[in-house]
């Protein structure tokens, strides 16, 4: 790792674990470009919930993935998932999308349409001049960078997740959801060998910032 001039970090981990402002902090202080490739799937679930088309009809999904505009806008050190008209808005995060996306997210055939897609975001992160990309998720220092630089995986007490998202004024059924992510069959959520694993129940968001910061950066000199 010794004088790396770009670095993929991975930060993967349940539900209201941290995953999104830790990255953030990161990205900022770092330089680095942020993906949430949660909300990709956020996006398709709503795109698809737009459409109508219901959760079980594969077919007519995968139809639909097909006659998707994907493409990126980057907005500051953030890189959005676009899929044509119109684009999708804070709906992502409503109740309904939290119902759907485990479900979508545990079909085949949406995985792969995502991934090529998200493997790009180190070419983006390059051609735009960013230190690095981290990217935060499920499945990212196990399937999208599994030779990331950095794979954190963040942990958290369900109650205190649940609080989390009560406080962001969210429902948000955290143990329902984590259990289909951790149980599907394709690219599930689990801690992999090698991934540093952070307990962030009873830290503060500025503590987990500044431990895994320093840990990128005596990482990193
Ligand atoms: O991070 P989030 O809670 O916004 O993610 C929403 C859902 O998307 C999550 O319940 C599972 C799915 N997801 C996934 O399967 N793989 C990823 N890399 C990111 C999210």
């Amino acid at each position: 790792m010794m004088g790396k001039n770009f670095i993929v970090v991975a930060m993967d981990g349940g539900a209201a674990t941290g995953k999104s402002s830790t990255s953030k902090i990161l990205s900022d202080r770092l330089g680095l470009l942020y993906v949430n490739s949660g909300a990709h799937y956020r996006s398709l679930t709503w795109a698809i919930l737009q459409e109508g088309i219901p959760l079980d009809r594969l077919e007519k999904i995968e139809a639909f993935l097909k006659s998707l505009k994907v493409g990126v806008k980057i907005e500051g050190n953030e890189a959005h998932i676009t899929l044509g008209d119109p684009i999708p808005g804070k709906e992502i995060r409503s109740q309904t999308v939290n119902e759907a996306v485990s479900h979508i997210a545990a079909i085949p055939g949406v995985r792969k349409f995502l991934l090529p897609h998200q493997k790009d975001y180190k070419k983006l992160a390059r051609q735009h001049s960013f230190k690095g990309l981290i990217m935060e998720g499920r499945d990212v220092g196990t399937v999208i960078f599994p030779d990331a630089d950095f794979r954190f995986f963040l942990v958290a007490d369900e109650e205190e997740r649940t609080r989390r998202r009560q406080g962001e004024g969210q429902i948000d059924s955290i143990g329902k959801r984590d259990r289909l992510d951790k149980r599907r069959e394709n690219a599930p959520l689990f801690l992999s060998e090698g991934a540093i694993e952070v307990d962030t129940t009873h830290l503060t968001l500025p503590e987990v910032a500044k431990e895994l910061t320093d840990f990128i950066l005596a990482g990193i000199k």
